[in-house]
């Protein structure tokens, strides 16, 4: 019998075609809200689950009794229950790589688009508010030749770190657990502590993953370290940072301006966000682009099929369930 594979999310049909001889293929588009019973009927005949950025835990696999994998369409995992995915045995996969570039992209393009003010003088301009040169009150601020500071230098923030330093000859500080040497050499970026990356940066753009210790890594205090015209840039999860200390910093001039991808509660519907001119704010599109977005996919059913078809898939997030 063959095995069913279930793919939740928008998928280009054509991406399966390679496996319909040996798997049964479900599609399924996800509803906006949370995923309903068309979902756990699916699930509870799929051996596979190919799936974008969605919480599956308990709740949602009760009755998945054949589930054997769970290929996540995204480099983070902090939203499935990777403790009870293990305790059942259930392999979960990821896809790091394949997105560093465009994620790296959309940093740099939050860092520009806060810097120069971009969304708040289009607006401006579109409303007509162009009547003569523009004056100090609109100014931006320059990017390049400043200091640019990475909470994490993976490979995500290495691919930030050299777009600051080889396009815009940024100065690269950068925290973690350990001091990566290669990188110090290639980018002539300076291990620092967190509190001295936050005092002394222009930019300071976070890259880590949401774990138990990173969760509002940047609180009141953090904020209140960095520098009156310095930019906070979050693409890495809306819980890294404590939201309300940072609506409160931006109101209050602690900070210049944040550019933000990620949010504590997504999707994001109203917020006292909306109301601040320096802010820029886009829906979680890190990784959102065509090419993109048919990599991670591809790279998803690859590591589906590894694990279905006895070997060890290339992402194994959790080996701990193959023990
Ligand atoms: C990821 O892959 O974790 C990204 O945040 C999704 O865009």
């Amino acid at each position: 019998m063959k095995k069913t594979l279930l793919a939740c999310g928008p998928f280009a049909p054509a991406l399966f075609d390679g496996c319909r001889e040996r798997y049964d293929v479900i599609q399924l588009d996800p509803p906006s809200g949370p995923l309903d019973d068309t979902f756990k009927a699916a699930v509870a005949k799929a051996h596979g689950l190919m799936i974008g950025n969605r919480r599956v835990g308990a709740a949602e696999l009760e009755g998945a009794a054949h589930l054997q994998v769970v290929a996540s369409v995204s480099v983070g995992y902090d939203h499935h229950d990777l403790d009870y995915l293990t305790r059942r045995r259930i392999m979960l996969t990821n896809t790091p790589g394949v997105l560093n570039e465009t994620t790296a992209d959309l940093a740099f393009a939050l860092i520009l688009a806060t810097a120069r003010r971009i969304p708040e003088l289009d607006a401006w301009t579109r409303s007509g508010g162009w009547t003569e040169s523009v004056d100090g009150a609109r100014f931006g601020c320059d990017v390049h030749g400043k200091t640019l500071g990475i909470i994490g230098l993976g490979e995500i923030g290495a691919a930030i770190a050299r777009r600051g330093r080889f396009g815009f000859g940024m100065r690269i500080l950068y925290s973690g657990n350990r001091p990566k040497p290669a990188l110090e050499q290639e980018l002539g970026a300076r291990f620092v502590s967190k509190e001295a990356l936050l005092r002394e940066s222009d930019f300071v753009c976070l890259v880590v993953p949401l774990t138990a210790d990173t969760r509002h890594l940047i609180d009141r205090a953090a904020l209140a370290l960095m520098k009156p015209e310095a930019i906070l840039i979050n693409i890495s999860r809306g819980g890294v940072v404590d939201e309300p200390a940072l609506i409160e910093a931006l109101e209050n001039g602690v900070i210049r301006a944040a550019g933000l991808d990620v949010f504590a509660k997504e999707p994001l519907q109203a917020s006292r966000l909306f109301e601040l001119a320096n802010v820029v704010v886009v829906p979680h599109i890190g990784s959102a682009t065509q090419d993109t977005r048919n990599a991670m996919a591809r790279r998803a059913l690859d590591n589906l099929l590894e694990a279905l078809e006895g070997r060890t898939p290339m992402n194994l997030v959790n080996p701990q369930a193959l023990a």
